[in-house]
């Protein structure tokens, strides 16, 4: 199955996402029709390269390509700026030219680093997103938004820059721990509050097919997602406007990452600040009375964390958000629901809705 993510802006940049069990063994093809380059700078992390770092360079070799394979330890703490100069360094050292194309196989953290690396390397050379955690296939490979964490913030250093082709192989999904396929879940919860009530009633209905990674089930969950996520970045390539919504539960969700450093996966944290931003929409009257309890839910049947980390208090989770590049013009802002499937905002008025530190504190308060 392919979806396109067509770009409105630079329509010659718009780009495939291939979706299927056993996609790998066609990964050659599709690099030659879609990224054609001499030589793949294959980019992956310490545990999916031990688990298909060799069998993804012998296929790419296989077929009579340069294929090289470049790893850094696994771990969102690994996302920095160390990470791109060590694996630029070792590029370059490798002699990858400018006719060289990047690779990035593994979760988000792979993904937004080896795109990074891919804008900038010799001012930039194509790249293939080769997701292989469910929040990377559903998320983060799409949409062209790459870069690295530095001690300010998470995701600050960082460029657009669109992949060439995304490859979602969902056997990959097979070797999954089972808090990786819930964090992923978070997003998926996600896309159905922004813009899917049938696809979030599916995900109410379906959740034990899911969790048990039922082939069927899985599938569903990344095309809907990834139909989702691919309008909406298709419509708004830079976040201009409406791409903001994809933003629910990320402005306390990246607050609790930073404030409680990598005691919640990003998936995780996400979920938390889903659950805080829902009922915050319902205190501002925005959300219909019952939504917050409905996400909410469904996030427990996903086995995902609800409270905020121990160590993220009140204060400083709001002193992380006024920081946060998403403050704007004093108040924190925030996408929030109307309902499930629907947010609140329009173009004329924006996406997002800035909210008094006081509301904020007294909903983290509980
Ligand atoms: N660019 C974007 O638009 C965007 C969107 C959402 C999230 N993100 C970023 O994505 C990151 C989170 O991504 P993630 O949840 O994939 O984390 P991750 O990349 O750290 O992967 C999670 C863990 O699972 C392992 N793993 C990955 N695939 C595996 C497999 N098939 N089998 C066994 N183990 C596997 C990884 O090695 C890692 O230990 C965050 O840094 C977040 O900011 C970016
Ligand atoms: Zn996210």
């Amino acid at each position: 199955m392919t979806i396109r993510v067509p770009l409105r802006e630079q329509r010659d940049a718009s780009y495939d996402i291939a979706i299927g069990p056993g996609l790998l063994a066609e990964l050659p093809a599709l690099l030659r029709r879609h990224c054609p380059a001499a030589a793949y700078a294959v980019i992956s992390d310490s545990h999916v390269a031990k688990l298909y770092g060799d069998e993804v360079v012998k296929r790419v070799a296989g077929a009579g390509y340069r294929a090289e394979l470049f790893t850094f330890p696994a771990g969102e703490w690994n996302k920095t700026r160390e990470t791109w100069a060590s694996l630029s360094d070792r590029m370059l050292a490798a002699h990858v030219g400018r006719d060289g194309a990047v690779v990035a196989l593994g979760g988000g953290v792979v993904g937004d680093v080896a795109g990074f690396l891919a804008a900038t390397y010799l001012r930039g050379v194509p790249h293939v997103q080769v997701p292989t955690s469910l929040l990377a296939m559903i998320d983060s490979s799409i949409g062209g938004k790459t870069g690295v964490d530095v001690p300010a913030g998470k995701n600050l250093l960082g460029a657009f820059h669109q992949p060439r082709l995304v490859v979602a192989d969902l056997n990959f999904l097979t070797s999954l721990p089972p808090v990786q396929v819930s964090a992923g879940l978070a997003e998926a919860v996600k896309h159905g509050v922004i813009a899917a009530a049938e696809y979030f009633a599916f995900l109410e209905r379906d959740y034990v097919a899911i969790l048990g990674k039922h082939g069927a089930a899985l599938e569903r969950v990344v095309r809907g997602s990834v139909e989702i996520k691919a309008a909406i970045v298709s419509e708004d390539e830079r976040e201009s406007g409406r791409r903001a919504i994809l933003n629910f539960g990320h402005t306390i969700g990246h607050a609790i990452e930073a404030v409680a450093k990598y005691e919640a996966l990003h998936g995780e944290a996400v979920g938390i600040g889903m659950a805080y931003e829902a009922r915050l929409a319902e205190a501002l009257g925005i959300a219909a009375k019952g939504s917050a309890e409905r996400i909410t839910r469904l996030l427990e049947r996903f086995r995902l964390p609800l409270e905020r980390p121990h160590g993220a208090s009140v204060d400083d989770l709001i002193a992380v958000m006024r920081g946060d590049k998403k403050a704007r013009g004093g108040e924190i802002r925030f996408a929030l629901p109307k309902a499930v499937g629907v947010m609140h905002g329009d173009k004329k008025s924006g996406w997002t809705v800035g909210v008094a530190d006081e509301r904020i504190a007294k909903v983290l308060a509980g």
